[in-house]
């Protein structure tokens, strides 16, 4: 029997992060060149209730109903059934792969409910609509991190630039002139709910401070939209490199993303930031095209672990 497959490309925050959560706007890239494959095979003959799972990113090889009841996996399944009017699930066997790290900020979590809801709908003989994905994606992000604005799962299951505004429809933009961005890994594994959490306590004990610097942040998306859109880069970058510091001022960056964030300027950038949740993870930088490989060369001097240029093309330009 055929196995079906589905993929889910990663993401980048542009701008906004954290802020996100708070009602302000954020601005989110698809991110091709790392992306999870979800395959799932009938197993006709096998016993009944040993639907395996195996999903070596996560060093996760068991039986579907050895789970626990919330795990992410074992929620994925539950909602699709549900939404489908169905009792339970064929026997069949899972297949989980991801070329994107987990815990840096591209968005591995939602890449993969977003594979495996598409995967599991299209094997269950029903394809969902991507918004029925992206709310049934929200619901296990929920479970993954706890109070999320929803962002990454979109910008996922659209894969497209979008302009987002939590809990409202989202914008698809498409910027004036292309963009290049460089990625940086620092290899410190940065969890989204504890920086979300960390943010919600600095607002609670500080709420001036903490109210100022989201109000900051939502200014500066508002006009990084109007920079993309015009293919105004140098502006837009300017706008990256103040979000980083409004982000370090709200305690969500970290000595290696900062020295990452410094380099990636001193070598021309044209404005770098961290992206998605911080305290480790990565760091994006805006390039002209022709800096890419030498910037991306530089942060792995300076401890990337790990560099991907990724490009947005440009309203009008194919591909
Ligand atoms: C994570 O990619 C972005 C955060 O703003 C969390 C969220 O929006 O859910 C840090």
């Amino acid at each position: 029997m055929p196995a079906i497959s589905c993929s889910a490309p990663g993401k980048v925050i542009l701008c906004g992060e954290h802020a996100v959560v708070y009602q302000k706007p954020a601005i989110a890239i698809p991110v091709f060149e790392g992306s999870t494959k979800c395959s799932i095979v009938a197993k006709p003959t096998a016993p009944h209730d040993e639907t395996m799972i195996i999903a070596p990113n996560i060093a996760l090889k068991c039986q579907l109903r050895c789970l626990v009841e919330n795990h992410p996996i074992r929620t994925a399944v539950n909602l699709v059934l549900q939404k489908l009017s169905l009792d339970h699930l064929p026997v069949c066997e899972i297949r989980i792969q991801s070329t994107l790290p987990t815990a840096a900020g591209l968005g591995s979590s939602a890449s993969t409910s977003v594979a495996l809801i598409r995967a599991l709908s299209t094997f269950l003989g029903r394809s969902l609509s991507d918004e029925e994905v992206n709310s049934l994606a929200f619901e296990i992000e929920k479970i993954h991190h706890g109070t999320p604005s929803g962002i990454d799962n979109t910008v996922i299951t659209y894969a497209k630039t979008l302009f987002f505004i939590k809990a409202r429809a989202s914008e698809f933009i498409l910027p004036g002139e292309p963009l290049t961005l460089v990625i940086a890994d620092t290899g410190i594994k940065g969890s989204t709910s504890k920086a979300v959490a960390d943010v919600k306590l600095g607002f609670n004990t500080e709420p001036e401070k903490f109210g100022m610097l989201i109000n900051q942040i939502g200014e500066l998306v508002y006009s990084s939209k109007d920079f993309l859109i015009n293919g105004d880069l140098r502006s837009l970058g300017n706008n990256l490199t103040k979000n980083h510091e409004l982000l370090r001022e709200m305690g969500v960056s970290c000595d290696k993303l900062d020295l990452l964030v410094d380099d990636a300027l001193s070598h021309g950038a044209l404005g770098a930031k961290l992206s998605g949740g911080g305290q480790g993870g990565i760091m994006i930088a805006l390039v002209e095209s022709d800096q890419a490989e030498s910037v991306a060369s530089a942060l792995r001097s300076k401890g990337a672990v790990n560099t991907i240029i990724t490009h947005v093309p440009a309203k009008g330009q194919t591909g």
